[in-house]
């Protein structure tokens, strides 16, 4: 499929301007929220102190090459104690908000069925809790972030079994009852199915339970997940506490990338019920799977909600929050949608839906990267953020919305050293410029009722299986002393945030 040409580019500098300097007569409206984002596994290290039973990723982070440059987040940036400094530093430099997650096996070593309530874990999040609030940083907590406790997994499968309903209503009511007010169940659900949950990657040995078959796995994660996510949206709402809650939804819905064919078109419509749309339909409006869904793939696989079910997973989200990285070209598969479709026995079956295609030109506006191949590999778009929110909008209206991520590892081939990553994350630094101009539009041209956007990340952290070699952060990490630095990438944020009238 050949590449089109890319339109011209927005911002053509290699060190992006101000969005401010662009727009000069668009503001953030007040009370904007201007966040930053971190979650427990990537960020806290302290494994074991103070309590802690094992998650699935304090496991598999052990396998030999699970972790593509074998480190473990075993330490990563310590942040369970160096929580106050963290908070401190990005109070400092106005960042409003800090969104982190529990992790659940502080709070419940081996899960709710397995142990009583660990005292030293609600106590640290409790600190954490009140030393944000007083240095003016508001604390979003989730309350899942694929750290899955192990033993869940070793009991009866993790969130492939229904028993993990009740364990995480449970949970969450526990973490209420304590004063932890939490906004966000889960983090990016269709992820944590996908490919970064017990299954169906190489954890072989633990994901495969007794009776968990990896075909049908991802599609009984959707179904007890979003049960899961009903329960304890429902118990938060009985226990009347104020505060809103949803969940962080991840995935877009792309654009047909040949504008005539109906069989893109097709496929555009396919990726996002597969995507998205499974996680979003049911909360946002019918409290069902998406039709498409319901009509291609067997009750056998994806098991369906009864009426009543429905009744009680519609209308659980007060609004909408979207972790937002790419936003696609997305093609018909090479065979036709039907050829694929009536092979049900593909345990990959869903990928036959649509094909990606990422236009590393199209797409993507930065300046002259080392090797456009080797950006960042989320593949972020922020040329494409408008339509991607306009997309949100038509499909699941809201009249809140967050960015609850958004971010960008920098590509350092040239220079690894320390101080060329604080000071020479021009990418990061373009990225970021570049989706805030496209926020301000979000906001004043498109109508977007968009009330906050929260960087990933507020520090350099441990990138699941691709260990500490991603640089996310707006802070460089020192993995030898633990030291912070703010990079370029944090200044220009911030700078854009509080000093609108000075420019580049
Ligand atoms: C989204 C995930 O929530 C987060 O854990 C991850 O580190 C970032 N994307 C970057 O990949």
């Amino acid at each position: 499929i050949p590449v089109p040409s890319p339109p011209p580019a927005l911002y053509p500098t290699w060190y992006a301007p101000q969005p401010a300097s662009i727009f000069p007569n668009l503001s953030l409206p007040s009370g904007f929220i201007f966040g930053v984002a971190t979650s427990a596994y990537q960020v806290e290290g302290a494994t074991k102190m103070e309590g802690k039973g094992p998650t699935t990723w304090d496991w598999a982070s052990r396998q030999p090459d699970f972790i593509q440059d074998n480190t473990t987040a075993d330490v990563t940036d310590l942040q369970y104690y160096l929580y106050k400094e963290d908070a401190a530093r990005v109070a400092a430099i106005g960042v409003t908000a800090h969104s982190f997650s529990i992790s659940w096996a502080r709070i419940f070593p081996f899960g709710v069925a397995g142990s009583p309530i660990n005292q030293l874990g609600i106590d640290h999040y409790s600190d954490l809790i009140d030393y944000h609030w007083s240095v003016g940083v508001e604390p979003v907590v989730t309350l899942f972030h694929w750290d899955t406790p192990l033993a869940l997994v070793a009991y009866y499968g993790g969130f492939t079994s229904p028993q993990i309903v009740d364990d995480f209503v449970k949970y969450t009511i526990n973490i209420i009852l304590m004063m932890i007010p939490p906004r966000y169940t889960f983090n990016e659900p269709s992820v944590y199915c996908g490919w970064v949950g017990s299954y169906p990657f190489t954890m072989a040995d633990i994901s495969l339970a007794p009776g968990v078959n990896s075909s049908t796995a991802n599609y009984q994660c959707a179904y007890n997940l979003v049960k899961a996510h009903a329960g304890a949206v429902r118990a938060f709402r009985a226990l009347n506490i104020s505060g809103e809650i949803a969940y962080k939804n991840n995935d877009f819905i792309g654009t047909a990338w040949r504008s005539n064919s109906t069989q893109d078109a097709i496929a555009v419509e396919r990726h996002a019920a597969f995507g998205i749309g499974l996680y979003a339909d049911p909360i946002y409006t019918t409290g069902d799977w998406p039709d498409i869904v319901k009509e291609t793939v067997p009750s056998d696989y994806l098991p369906r909600f009864t009426e009543e079910e429905t009744k009680e997973i519609a209308g659980t989200a007060d609004f909408f929050a979207i972790d937002a990285y790419a936003s696609q070209y997305i093609a018909a598969p090479p065979n036709g949608i039907e050829a694929c479709a009536t092979n049900m026995s593909d345990p990959l079956w869903p990928n036959c839906n649509s094909v990606m295609l990422y236009d590393s030109n199209a797409g993507w506006a930065v300046g002259p990267s080392p090797d456009p191949a080797s950006n960042s590999w989320l593949q972020a778009t922020p040329q494409n953020l408008r339509g991607y929110l306009k997309e949100l909008q038509t499909r699941w209206p809201t009249d809140k919305m967050f960015i609850s991520e958004f971010g960008f590892d920098e590509p350092f081939e040239n220079d690894r050293t320390e101080m060329y990553q604080i000071t020479e994350d021009a990418t990061t630094t373009n990225y970021f410029m570049t989706n805030l101009g496209e926020v301000l539009l979000a906001i004043h041209e498109d109508g977007i009722p968009l009330m906050g956007t929260f960087s990933w990340g507020m520090i350099d952290n441990a990138e699941w299986n691709y260990g500490l070699e991603p640089k996310f952060g707006i802070q460089h990490v020192n993995y030898s002393t633990l030291e912070r630095t703010y990079k370029r990438a944090a200044y220009a944020l911030c700078k854009s945030q509080h000093s609108p009238t000075i420019t580049h």
